[in-house]
């Protein structure tokens, strides 16, 4: 293992400076994980960072080592520098490093030097997925080579509140390109810049995407949060894969501007985080009004003074807590192995206190919730476009990308006709055509985009009545699931890896936050619980999201956040391996 050996020497260097000393683990456990295809902490452990525990260390403890002088963020940057080298040639959720980051970590260290602390996020190393825009030494291409050197009028205005929160921008994190919207079968985590991403629980299957390399890279603590893109599953669906809270913002509540766009009836920027407060500080950073993103204009008075971080708390909240469980909208399509996981969960949380209603349904569900898993067009599938997301999204993608490449400079890229002219004619990395004559990570070519162009854009009456129906029957069957007996339910437990939860919850721009649950015994990825919520209802998940991760940490439950196993971590194969449904 060649890459192995040189990382070592590299880990050694960079550790002595940092003071910590890399264990060499001895040949015969070397050998013992090779044959059984496992690399566990043996082969990639997380070195302290100095004297700081970095292996699954918070933000609160990263911001309590600082104020007490034994960490600063310039080492903190340095550590995760060296955790990406140590990592990144087997699971790849870093795409591009930025190079200011060690001058704003040293800009951090010299504030909190002089007394000013701008808040928990303060000297905080984090990744963005790379659809997000930076003005800075970065690119923003949705790692499409299609956009290598545009430049963008201004970083995106969740960037920017990052950069004012004071955290530190480490990097941009690979992704599926164009956040999936370029095809239908694909491999997902590819993109032509940023090659594929794969999930430390088992490199060979499917990562969970499109914010990939965000969950990726949190989960193997190779970063400290992450800031992704959903559209339809985007932020839920990687983090459960990999073991993390994920936390998807009711559409609205996070601004889009400077985010290359799929949709905006359903785009939302969230949060990737090891536990649920780190998922929280970071969207208490983005969160807010934009005038650059009329949709964000509905949220006043609906968000609380003070951020989200207030309803933070223990397991004790659950004692008033009563929760419903779709079980015939979404349950039943749940493998039995996750199924047996989450119920002994969902019995711990009764254990505490909480009320389970199971059989609180999505209004209609026979009818708008697919059996065959993910699937966006759906309504088109069972004969009504006029009913389905994706008519809505198609036109919506062919307008919204416009908007967006015409702020660039320094591109020939004005629109999607452009963007698949582009892919055409470099068939060998951006698979314009379907495989073979195209990249086996694009099966079908860039038919998702195709699609688009084929609307032009023009909203008909086909499209407002998907617009209507889409939005309209899942927002109702949401709030009709979460209403029992007259009374409002703390929230909805789903399992997430029955896709078609977060799709209705897409649709309805409803938030979601999925926490982790254990592993899959036979591939090793993540299970989730999701909760999800009425339009606005961040609270409500901050509070419940917390309350059972404090029960999960202190009743000795397996089915928690554990650390990946490297499975089958000398594996290579493109495609990966799809064994759940995909998303967007
Ligand atoms: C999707 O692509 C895989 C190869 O990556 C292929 O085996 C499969 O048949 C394709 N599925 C569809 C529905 O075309
Ligand atoms: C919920 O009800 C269904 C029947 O509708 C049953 O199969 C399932 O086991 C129940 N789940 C729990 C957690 O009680
Ligand atoms: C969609 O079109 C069909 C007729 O093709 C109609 O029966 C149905 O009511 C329409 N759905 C909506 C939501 O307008
Ligand atoms: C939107 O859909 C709802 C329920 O499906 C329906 O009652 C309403 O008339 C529709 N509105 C428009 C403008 O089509
Ligand atoms: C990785 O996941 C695949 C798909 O579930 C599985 O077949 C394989 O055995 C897993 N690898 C290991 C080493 O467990």
């Amino acid at each position: 293992m060649p890459a192995f050996k040189s990382w070592l020497a590299a880990a050694t260097a960079i550790g002595m400076c940092l003071g910590a000393a890399v264990p060499t683990p001895s040949s015969k456990d070397l050998q013992v994980l090779k044959e059984k295809s496992l690399a566990s902490d043996l082969l990639f452990p997380v070195l302290p960072c100095g004297k700081f525990k970095l292996e699954e260390a918070t933000i609160d403890q990263m911001q309590a080592a600082m104020e007490a002088g034994t960490l600063t963020s310039v080492q903190l940057v340095g550590c995760y520098v060296l955790r990406t080298f140590q990592t990144d040639l087997y699971i790849n959720s870093l795409l591009q490093y930025n190079p200011d980051a060690l001058s704003i970590a040293a800009q951090m260290d010299a504030e909190r030097a002089a007394g000013k602390v701008r808040g928990p996020l303060h000297g905080i190393p984090f990744t963005i997925k790379e659809n997000i825009a930076t003005k800075d030494q970065m690119e923003t291409t949705a790692g499409s080579w299609a956009l290598l050197g545009s430049i963008v009028p201004r970083d995106a205005h969740v960037v920017a509140k990052l950069r004012e929160a004071g955290a530190v921008l480490f990097g941009k994190a690979t992704l599926s390109e164009w956040a999936d919207m370029r095809s239908n079968n694909y491999s997902e985590g590819y993109s032509a810049r940023g090659g594929q991403c794969r999930s430390a629980y088992n490199l060979t299957v499917n990562p969970g995407g499109s914010s990939s390399g965000s969950a990726v890279g949190v989960a193997a603590n190779a970063i400290a949060f992450s800031i992704g893109t959903e559209t339809d599953g985007s932020v839920i669906n990687p983090a459960m894969r990999n073991n993390i809270v994920g936390f998807k913002p009711t559409v609205g509540l996070t601004s889009r501007a400077g985010v290359i766009p799929e949709s905006e009836h359903q785009d939302s920027i969230g949060t990737f985080g090891r536990t649920v407060a780190d998922a929280v500080y970071a969207l208490d950073a983005i969160y807010g009004v934009d005038e650059r993103d009329e949709y964000t204009l509905a949220q006043e008075g609906k968000t609380p003074t003070g951020g989200y971080a207030q309803y933070l708390t223990t397991k004790d909240a659950l004692k008033g807590a009563t929760f419903g469980l779709p079980w015939q909208s979404f349950w039943r399509y749940a493998d039995p192995e996750q199924i047996r996981k989450l119920t002994a969960l969902i019995e711990l949380i009764e254990d505490a206190g909480a009320t389970i209603i199971n059989g609180t349904e999505i209004t209609d569900y026979e009818r708008i919730v697919s059996p065959y898993g993910w699937d966006w067009d759906y309504g088109t599938n069972r004969g009504y476009p006029n009913e389905s997301e994706y008519t809505v999204v198609k036109v919506d993608f062919y307008n919204n990308i416009k908007t967006y490449l015409s702020e660039l400079e320094n591109t020939n890229i004005r629109s999607l006709e452009d963007i698949v002219q582009f892919n055409y004619d470099n068939d060998g990395t951006e698979g314009g055509h379907p495989w073979p004559q195209g990249h086996p990570a694009f099966y079908s070519g860039q038919d998702g985009f195709l699609a688009s162009l084929a609307t032009k854009g023009i909203k008909d009456e086909v499209y407002y009545q998907a617009l209507n129906f889409t939005q309209t029957s899942t927002r109702n069957g949401i709030d009709d699931a979460l209403t029992y007996n007259g009374k409002k339910l703390s929230g909805l437990l789903v399992p997430p890896d029955v896709a078609q939860a977060p799709q209705i919850a897409a649709q309805a721009g409803y938030p979601v936050i999925t926490l982790p649950a254990g592993i899959h015994s036979a591939s090793g990825m993540g299970i989730g619980l999701g909760i999800m919520q009425t339009a606005y209802g961040e609270a409500e998940l901050v509070k419940w999201g917390s309350a059972i991760e404090d029960l999960q940490k202190t009743s000795g439950t397996p089915h928690k956040r554990t650390l990946p196993q490297w499975r089958d971590f000398l594996k290579r194969n493109i495609p990966v391996y799809n064994v759940y449904e995909g998303s967007d």
